[in-house]
Formats: structure tokens, sequence, C-alpha cells
């Protein structure tokens, strides 16, 4: 073959394999993820579980923006989204509020937006899609319930609480389901809470600023298991001790492996779980949306509990996250 003619050739098989990509890549859906940042261990998987869900393999593409916990850089990332058109904005809100403007920018674009994890409170609930996630208040239910059945209703029990990023879904349900099970159990006594912003560190130096304005505290309610990790640090600091044979009674939120961990070295008592594997959930939504068929607008995902008396080195050699 003479060389100009395995020239054109080379540039028509060039040709063909980047057409080939072009129209592979207009087939794929676009998703914007909206992520709250990384602040837990449930964070971590839950970024792992959209990222590992919406590959190119599954057909889709996924643009992904960390918030690092802020509301206005997701507002941003949302806007962006807009801006690229993307097929569908998938968000976990950091707070509930002040979503109204930038989600009806998302409608007059015509782009469906999907709640994940945690909510958001608008008046006008057609300006997102669906939500999926867990059930906050009942999970602070399931907490508060685990706490009558430990300590009864004689003795006083006083309570401090690790509240997670104030406004958001997850510390709002969880206060609010321990305080409807709790109102009524007059031995329990919230001696304080504060906010430990859902992670290690703050968890840590809330439960440290406890340790020193309180000396009585039995229980230590955490809203999230990162901030019980902290929290133990700082009973043990403090010369205390903690978990089912210590002076404080540690229970927190998520039920990550590391929670786990800390159940089987007898540091923490029990943790409810909420379920960070959103990935899988919203592509069905997705797919279903893609074929024209309804979606149900709330969608909670199953959720246990977990403490000392179960087999947890076997629970956690099957655990996901
Ligand atoms: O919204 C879910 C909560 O957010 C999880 O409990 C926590 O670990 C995360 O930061």
């Amino acid at each position: 073959m003479n060389k100009k003619i395995v020239a054109l050739l080379s540039v028509a098989a060039v040709a063909s394999t980047m057409a080939v990509n072009v129209s592979a890549e207009e087939d794929l859906i676009t998703v914007g993820y909206a992520q709250v940042g990384a602040e837990s261990d449930w964070r971590t998987a839950n970024t792992e579980s959209f990222k590992s869900t919406f590959t190119e393999e599954n057909g889709y593409k996924l643009i992904f923006d960390d918030a690092q916990q802020k509301q206005e850089n997701q507002i941003k990332a949302i806007r962006n989204f807009i801006q690229q058109d993307v097929d569908y904005i998938v968000v976990a809100p950091v707070v509930e509020t002040g979503w109204e403007t930038v989600l009806q920018e998302a409608k007059d674009a015509g782009i469906p937006v999907i709640l994940s994890d945690r909510m958001m409170d608008v008046a006008d609930d057609s300006l997102y899609t669906c939500w999926v996630g867990g059930n906050f208040v009942k999970e602070g239910e399931t907490c508060a319930n685990w706490l009558v059945d430990k300590f009864g209703d004689e003795e006083e029990v006083n309570v401090v609480t690790i509240q997670g990023t104030i406004g958001a879904s997850a510390q709002i349900g969880r206060t609010e389901g321990v305080d409807n099970v709790l109102k009524d159990h007059a031995n329990f006594k919230i001696l304080d809470q504060q906010s430990g912003e859902f992670t290690q560190a703050k968890g840590q130096e809330v439960m440290e600023s406890f340790l020193k304005s309180y000396d009585d505290i039995d229980v230590v309610i955490c809203e999230n298991d990162n901030e019980a990790f902290g929290a133990i640090d700082a009973i043990k600091a403090a010369g205390k001790t903690c978990g089912p044979e210590g002076d404080i009674c540690v229970v927190s939120f998520d039920s990550v492996k590391a929670a786990f961990e800390a159940m089987i070295a007898g540091d923490l008592n029990a943790t409810f779980e909420c379920n960070p594997l959103h990935g899988p959930r919203v592509a069905e939504i997705i797919q279903k949306l893609e074929a024209g068929e309804e979606v149900d607008k709330i969608q909670y995902v199953d959720e246990g509990a977990f403490d000392t008396t179960m087999d947890l080195e076997a629970i956690l050699a099957e655990r996901l996250y």
C-alpha cells in the first residue's frame, strides 16, 4: 500500500474512533451530585456509593462536588450543574432551609432535582422530584427507647447530647426523636446539648467542655459515630471510663464499621443505623424517570440498631460500610 493511502486510512480510523467516543459520551446520563462534605465515615461511604454507582460503565457521567459543609458552596455547585445543563441534580443538603431560589432556577432549566440523605424544608414540594434517605426521627426514638430499656423509670439519668450540624435534618430529626420518647420519662434529665458538627474533633471538644461543667454525666448521646469516637477520647483523657462496664454510657448513630470496633473494644454501648448506600437507590429512581415512570416522593431506607449484646464480630465481618 502506498504511504498516502496508509496515512488516509489512519486518519479515517482515528476520526471514526473519535466519533464513537463522542457518541458514547453523548449517550451517558449526566448527574451532578452536590455532596455535604467529608466530615464523617458515613459521608465517605455515601460518596463512595455514588462514585461506584454512577460510572461510565453503568451509563453515567458523574460531576461530584464536595461543599465542605457549607450551604453557599452547595448553592454554587447547583448553579454550575445548571450551567453545564446536566440531566439530573442530586443534593444532600447541609441544612434544611434556604433552597427555594436555586431550586426554582433548576426547575426553570427543566432539570429534575433528587434529594438524598437530608431533607429540604420548602413550601412548594414540586421544586424537587423526590427524596431518599434515613428516617432520622425514628432513629432518635429507637435510641431513646434503648436508653429507657437500659435504665428504667426509677433511677435518675443525667444526659448530655452532642448534636450534629444545627439545622441539618439528621440533627433535627434525631434530637426530636429522642425528645419524643424521653419527655415521658421524667427520670431522664437533659443537662446540656451542643453541636459537634458531625466531626470527631468537634465531638471531642464538646465532650471535654461537658466534662468540665458536669461531674455527674450518665449518658452521652452523640448524633453520629464520629462524634462518639471524639467523646470516648475525651472521657478517657479525663480519667473516666465508658461503654457497658464504664462510668458513662455512650450511644451514637450511623453504625459504621469503626463503631462496631468501638463496641467490641468496650467503649461504645450502642449505635443506631443510618444507611449511607444511596447510590443504587438514586440510580433506580433515575432509571424510572428515564422510562417515564412515576416515583414515590418520599423513600425511606431500612435501618437497624446494634448493641454489645449482639455477635458484633460476625456482623462486622459482613458490614459494607
Ligand atoms: O445526614 C447523615 C449524617 O451526616 C450522618 O449521621 C453523619 O455521619 C453525616 O455527617
